[in-house]
């Protein structure tokens, strides 16, 4: 094993340098340094400092990492550390398999395909409201819009609360954070968090709101003794219960956060991505407003009618191809592998490459291309590890049906009722944080559908 790990098998991406390996290539483009990478091979190894990965970009072994021997391969530990920050471990931030599956079966029952089919016309609600707004304003940025739009959507579905006044600073303190972790994961020294640096100063302060917010949501539930049947009261029976002191109440608020982070800025920024898309292609727009009028004549969308859309569907599918908001995860091997020729080392920090697998020209034919009849049935076979915006295997989104229906009522929701058309001078650039957002933000204008 010693040997193996003198003598990688992997190549290296060439033009490192000495110290700082590959880091400034990283840093002058953060998301173009992965699809790059990805085009070196299937396994690349790159460095940060003293930080070694091995970028995947072969389907074949990410199936090996995320599905076929999933244990072996726990969330990496130093991105876990950083993630939780001064902060409890948490489902999706543990690098411990038993830790982490004991949380996720807690929370699995809010999230089961048909349960999330009865947050549909909260969904639609979200989406009206907002419809409403926009047209009002005329000119909007477009991104920050959404964030508000499913942030009101997770607060109501999951824990039945409307928080109008805070839904912006919480906005805030996500952002916050997600840039915070992911400039601190690549950053070739560690920065400690008690340093007292502005960056760290503004982060707790943001942060311990967003826990006031939360714990202030708990107490309510609490004291109004009424059982609403959603996620929250799933996390409060195991809290008041014999599990209490496992599951106290920093898990409580935890757990609450984690979710509303997972679940608003993701579908967010797909959701925004799409309809940048959409006004851009106006052929793909068109084709989309014949299948709305064909399914849902003068009707806003139920759970039952998206099922009637599959064009919507490859819509969805295809912007989630080329934005992917998780554009990579972070793998550490505790057991040495070997897949085909490859001999993977135990210690091997390997970056799932989502988005690099997503842009392979080997298979997806013009790769930057907007097309979404690649996902037609027929259209081509492929791995099915070449694309996976959501992960696959045992730790995949939790949230993934969630999402899919959320997007697939709250776009038509929209699209009923307005017209978006790209308002940039510049086409619109992807930006790499925690999650893959819009640099800037995306200008658009609206006009109401008469
Ligand atoms: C377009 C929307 C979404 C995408 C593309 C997405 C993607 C992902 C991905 C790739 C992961 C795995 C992260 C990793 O292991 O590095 C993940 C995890 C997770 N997602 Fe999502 N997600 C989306 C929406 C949501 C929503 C709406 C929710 C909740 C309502 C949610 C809840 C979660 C949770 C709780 C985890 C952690 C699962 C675990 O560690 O077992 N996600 N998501």
């Amino acid at each position: 094993m010693g040997r193996v790990r003198t003598a990688p098998a992997v190549p290296r991406r060439p033009g490192r340098l000495p110290v700082v390996g590959d880091y400034f290539a990283f840093r002058r483009d953060r998301l173009g340094f992965w699809t790059d990478v990805g085009r070196l091979g299937p396994v690349v190894e790159v460095r940060f400092g003293t930080q070694a990965f091995w970028v995947v970009t072969s389907p074949e072994v990410a199936e090996h990492v995320l599905l076929g021997a999933a244990r072996d391969y726990p969330r990496d530990r130093r991105l876990m550390a950083l993630n939780r920050g001064p902060g409890p471990e948490l489902m999706f931030n543990t690098d411990r398999w038993e830790e982490w599956r004991w949380r996720r079966r807690l929370l699995t029952p809010a999230f089961h395909r048909h349960t999330v089919t009865r947050f549909a016309e909260t969904m639609v609600a979200h989406a009206v409201r907002a419809a409403d707004e926009w047209a009002e304003a005329g000119t909007i940025e477009l991104q920050g819009r959404m964030r508000t739009l499913t942030m009101r959507a997770i607060l109501e579905t999951m824990f039945s609360v409307t928080r109008d006044d805070e839904v912006a600073r919480l906005q805030e303190s996500f952002e916050v954070s997600s840039q915070v972790v992911s400039g601190r994961a690549a950053a070739p020294v560690p920065v400690p968090w008690w340093l007292p640096s502005p960056a760290n100063l503004r982060l707790r302060r943001l942060t311990r709101y967003r826990w006031g917010v939360l714990a202030g949501i708990v107490e309510e539930r609490i004291a109004s003794g009424r059982v609403r049947g959603d996620l929250l009261d799933l996390l409060l029976a195991r809290h008041l219960t014999e599990e209490e002191r496992r599951f106290g109440p920093a898990d409580l608020v935890g757990e609450m956060s984690g979710i509303v982070f997972a679940g608003h800025e993701t579908t967010a920024e797909t959701t925004t991505w799409l309809l940048y898309l959409l006004s851009t292609h106006p052929e793909v727009e068109a084709r989309l407003r014949r299948e709305m009028a064909d399914v849902l004549g003068d009707r806003d969308p139920t759970p039952a009618d998206v099922e009637e859309m599959p064009y919507l569907d490859r819509v969805v599918c295809e912007t989630l191809r080329l934005y992917p908001p998780v554009f990579l995860t972070l793998r550490e091997a505790d057991v040495t592998h070997r897949v085909g020729d490859l001999v993977i080392p135990r210690g091997t920090r390997l970056v799932i490459n989502i988005r690099g697998l997503h842009l392979d020209p080997a298979a997806w034919p013009d790769p930057e291309g907007f097309d979404p009849d690649r996902f037609a049935p027929g259209a081509g076979s492929r791995h099915r590890f070449q694309f996976i915006p959501f992960l696959a295997g045992p730790r995949k989104c939790l949230g993934d049906h969630f999402a899919m229906l959320e997007m697939r009522l709250v776009v038509p929701t929209l699209l009923r009722r307005l017209r978006l058309r790209y308002a940039g001078e510049r086409p619109p650039r992807p930006r790499a944080g925690f999650t893959m957002s819009v640099d800037g933000g995306m200008p658009m204008w609206v006009e109401a559908v008469s």
